[in-house]
């Protein structure tokens, strides 16, 4: 495989679609071929699962239902998308892949880590990131820029059922992605999502252009 596969992880409010767009644009500027895509979505089946996962439906969907429909949107995402942009050279950014499952319904919701970890595995064909920049901050701070976004939407555009979780919830999410990256300290860098939008961007930089440099 040629390319290079990027993710971008971390909790609500993060930082991370705005990170991935500046990303995107600091390497094509220096003339990189780049492909920004995002889960759940980047296929049309992506986007009608991602509207059924994040926006309230006024219905129950368990942590399980929940595994497979991230999992069905990868799938069809990793296929269709991903590995064609990989095949063709193309340094990939995609926001959020399956550390994501990992810690959102495995730490997060407290289903059993081995079964999420294999159906990520065979989702994303066995498709592992070269690297990961996992966005930390405390989880009020996330939530509190998310809030903000999301009010600035239309009521039907509002993709909030994840923000409205319990505040430990999204705490056990913060402390998963953590063990994730002392689990895999080469892949996964851990980029400090607390400062402003510049010094934030200014870190992911250095981690890219060490990285692409290297
Ligand atoms: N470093 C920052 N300081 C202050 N505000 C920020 C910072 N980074 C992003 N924001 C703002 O906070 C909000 C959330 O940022 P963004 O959408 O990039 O986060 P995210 O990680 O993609 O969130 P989600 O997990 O909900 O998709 C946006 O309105 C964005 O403009
Ligand atoms: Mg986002």
């Amino acid at each position: 495989m040629a390319g290079w596969f990027i993710t971008f992880e971390g909790v609500e409010g993060s930082g991370k679609t705005t990170q991935i767009r500046l990303a995107g644009e600091f390497l094509r500027e220096r003339g990189l071929p780049v492909v920004v895509t995002q889960e759940p979505g980047g296929t049309p089946l992506g986007d009608r699962i991602r509207e059924l996962l994040l926006n309230r439906g006024g219905f129950d969907i368990s942590g399980e239902a929940e595994v497979f429909l991230f999992a069905a949107a990868r799938a069809q995402h990793t296929d269709a998308v991903i590995l064609p942009a990989l095949e063709a050279g193309k340094i990939v950014l995609c926001d959020r892949f399956s550390d994501a499952t990992i810690a959102y319904q495995a730490y997060g919701r407290g289903l059993p880590q081995e079964p999420v970890r294999e159906i990520c595995r065979f989702a994303s064909r066995g498709l592992v990131p070269h690297l990961t920049i996992l966005f930390d901050l405390p989880v009020e701070a996330g939530l509190e820029r998310a809030f903000r976004r999301i009010a600035g939407r239309e009521s039907n555009l509002r993709e909030d059922r994840f923000e409205r979780e319990h505040l430990d919830f999204h705490r056990r999410i913060r402390e998963g992605y953590l063990a994730i990256a002392r689990q895999e300290p080469g892949r996964l860098k851990v980029v400090d999502a607390s400062a402003g939008i510049e010094p934030t961007r200014r870190e992911v930089q250095s981690v890219l252009s060490a990285f692409l440099g290297g």
